[in-house]
């Protein structure tokens, strides 16, 4: 639905159906999406300064959050739990989520936890939080052996995209979140080339739902929105996060492409086309001087898809689709005729990742 600059997206899940609601202000929505659970109070847990944060509608407790990859934990988690159960938060109130993609996540999966399940409600305010972290459910915390290691599928009440907070990230932060829209691309969200921000916003929404409704809990056909993300995730890791996620993805998606075409599964000129789109939109495409052939090799078997040997989703005759063991020699040769760029830097705290 598109109401002036606002556009509302359904997730199409039977009674766990919610909308995500995007542009400018909308976040002053939030009293209407809390009457909405039934709520009585709400805890906000919230990564931005509490003037970005809109007034609930009910009585509520704030908690100060920290964005990053370091503090998604189980100890935040319980953290945010202890201060849920100090204010007495009951299993027909909620909780809010405000910040980027790791805050919705750990939030998220707290949520999930407290009393086997509250609702919640995400104000996701990174770009690649209001594109991917925040829609579809999928909450989870990391652990020392690995990202996203500890989770489970709760979908939130209602997602609100308040494209105003974007105003205030770092350009990297911005920047780094168009490579969850480069890879939309390849997907089957078309082209958002030119379009507007909060167009681009809500075609990748669109089709991030379409995908859920189909596949909730990851089984199949939702492997699609792994695009770019097997390279991306190794390169997280090989990083140490100094490599956004968004980043990640984007150096992730040319490398999807170039492996396709090793395969023989997509042309030269479909495999140009994913250096085009990933450039546009200003993120990298060579791999950090300092990460090595081997290690991400290593890192990449351990990827959640590769059941059956090294698997990536890959572009081919009818579409991206998911491909099992992909043969070691071809992913190390693709990886190896990769451009180099200079050292990483760290993103610093407000790094995102979905
Ligand atoms: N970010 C990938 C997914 O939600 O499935």
């Amino acid at each position: 639905m598109t109401t002036g600059t606002h556009r509302t997206i359904t997730v199409d899940l039977e009674d766990r159906s919610y909308d995500v609601t995007i542009g400018p202000g909308v976040r002053h929505l939030l009293p209407e999406a809390v009457a909405r659970t039934g709520a009585r109070r709400v805890v906000v847990v919230s990564a931005r300064p509490p003037e970005w944060v809109p007034d609930p509608g009910v009585p509520s407790l704030f908690v100060p959050a920290r964005d990053g990859e370091h503090d998604k934990t189980l100890a935040t988690v319980e953290r945010l739990c202890s201060r849920f159960a100090e204010f007495g938060l009951t299993r027909s109130d909620a909780v809010v989520s405000v910040g980027g993609g790791t805050t919705t996540d750990s939030v998220g999966l707290a949520a999930a936890l407290f009393h086997r399940g509250v609702p919640v409600v995400h104000l996701p305010t990174s770009l690649l939080a209001q594109v991917d972290a925040s829609v579809g459910g999928k909450t989870a915390v990391n652990l020392p052996e690995g990202k996203n290691l500890v989770g489970t599928y709760w979908q939130p009440s209602a997602v609100l995209c308040d494209t105003d907070y974007l105003s205030t990230l770092p350009e990297r932060e911005l920047i780094g979140g168009y490579g969850e829209i480069a890879r939309c691309f390849f997907i089957g969200a078309g082209d958002l080339r030119g379009l507007p921000l909060h167009e681009q916003i809500a075609a990748s929404v669109a089709r991030k739902a379409q995908i859920v409704a189909l596949d909730e809990r990851d089984t199949g056909h939702r492997h699609l929105l792994n695009y770019g993300h097997t390279l991306g995730h190794a390169l997280e890791r090989a990083t140490d996060f100094a490599l956004s996620h968004g980043e990640s993805v984007a150096i992730g998606t040319v490398f999807a492409g170039r492996l396709a075409g090793a395969l023989g599964r997509i042309p030269a000129s479909r495999v140009a086309e994913h250096l085009d789109v990933v450039r546009h939109f200003g993120l990298p495409t060579a791999l950090p001087s300092e990460v090595d052939v081997d290690g991400l090799v290593a890192l990449m078997a351990l990827d959640k898809k590769a059941t059956h040997g090294l698997t990536f989703v890959l572009d081919g005759p009818g579409g991206a689709e998911l491909v099992p063991d992909v043969p070691r020699h071809v992913v190390a040769e693709t990886l190896t005729a990769m451009d180099r760029a200079p050292r990483t830097s760290p993103t610093g705290e407000r790094a995102d990742h979905a």
